[in-house]
């Protein structure tokens, strides 16, 4: 049966490929965004299912507008960059909080259930030592982007024990893949590295190259987003997604090296502030709890991104 979703974000680089999905399966979708960092030719121009509102999260009455008539709702508007919440704790967070506390409250005012969200990894700083970090790991939120993705978490609990929301819960670790903006220096590392790869310029990395990440391509986590969605029995704890495998940004140059035939110079330059040192997922829940999409290894998932055959 067709329904109707409010994909929050929904112009983004995550959101966009949500919205793809929905669409693909005969549903119809409403999408929130401010176009911020999203763009309104991420998605499709004329399809007659899909309904864009140009507004803010962190405005109430339009949230409220928005969520209306629902069946459910993925949350996903936030400022994504970590660094532009430690630039800017304020504004980032009306989007990263109070965004989540109106989308909670205007799912209470219409009676929607379900709500699948977007937290992340950074909750838990750097208490992960280099391990796989499960989700019983101590949270330490080292940035306002962390900490109100935390709060947001918390929230979602307590309209979930209060109100009878079902929140579908899931910490990112880093999503990479088409659509992602590499136009801003806060974008994600592997949408800036392969455009600059791809077109000569130099390449910065803050600190030593070390720091690892769990790269997680996009059109996986939309399996498990979708999941998280149509579910009966959603889960109420929080799960990870991430592939337990740890890739420095020294292994990323060189992935990138490889598929373009080399690499432009490369300068090292300090750690930013509140930088992550190793990040990377035990996914013993996320196999519990969902079915896992096959896995796209991180170089296909480059060729795919640059639209590299094969
Ligand atoms: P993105 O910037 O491409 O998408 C975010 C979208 O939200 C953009 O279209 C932006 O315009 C919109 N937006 C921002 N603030 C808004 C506001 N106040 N009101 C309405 N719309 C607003 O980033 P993305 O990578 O697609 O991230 C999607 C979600 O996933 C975010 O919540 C992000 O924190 C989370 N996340 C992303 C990653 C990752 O690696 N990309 C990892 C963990 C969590
Ligand atoms: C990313 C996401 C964040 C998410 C988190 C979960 C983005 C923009 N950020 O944060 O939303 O919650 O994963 O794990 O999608 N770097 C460079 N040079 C550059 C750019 C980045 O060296 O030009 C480094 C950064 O300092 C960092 C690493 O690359 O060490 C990854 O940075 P980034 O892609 O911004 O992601 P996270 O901070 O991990």
């Amino acid at each position: 049966m067709s329904k109707l979703f409010l994909v929050t974000g929904g112009a983004g680089f995550i959101g966009s490929h949500m919205v793809d999905a929905l669409l693909a399966k005969g549903h119809a979708v409403r999408v929130l965004d401010n176009l911020s960092m999203g763009n309104r030719s991420n998605l499709p121009a004329d399809n007659p299912r899909l309904q864009f509102i140009e507004g803010d999260v962190a405005d109430a009455a339009c949230v409220s507008a928005a969520v209306e008539g629902c069946d459910a709702v993925v949350h996903l508007a936030a400022v994504a960059s970590v660094q532009a919440s430690v630039d800017d704790p304020v504004s980032t967070h009306q989007s990263n909080f109070v965004g989540t506390l109106n989308i909670c409250e205007a799912m209470r005012e219409h009676r929607v259930k379900r709500v699948v969200f977007a937290s992340s990894a950074a909750v838990y700083g750097n208490n992960g030592a280099g391990q796989p970090i499960d989700e019983n790991t101590a949270k330490s939120p080292l940035t306002p982007y962390a900490s109100d993705k935390l709060s947001s978490e918390y929230y979602l609990d307590f309209y979930r024990r209060q109100h009878g929301l079902e929140p579908a819960v899931f910490r990112f670790f880093n999503i990479f893949g088409p659509r992602q903006d590499p136009s801003s220096p806060y974008s994600g590392v592997i949408s800036i590295f392969t455009q600059r790869a791809q077109q000569g310029l130099p390449i910065s990395v803050f600190g030593d190259g070390e720091q690892t990440r769990d790269f997680f391509f996009v059109a996986d986590l939309i399996e498990l987003l979708q999941q998280g969605l149509f579910t009966e029995q959603v889960v109420s704890d929080a799960v990870n997604v991430g592939w337990n495998q740890a890739t420095s940004l020294k292994q990323l140059l060189e992935a990138i090296g490889e598929l373009f035939g080399g690499l432009p110079a490369v300068t090292y330059l300090e750690p930013r502030a509140g930088d992550i040192r190793h990040s990377r997922a035990n996914n013993d829940r996320l196999k519990q709890a969902y079915r896992m999409p096959q896995e796209t290894p991180l170089k296909e998932g480059l060729r795919q991104l640059l639209g590299l055959a094969g």
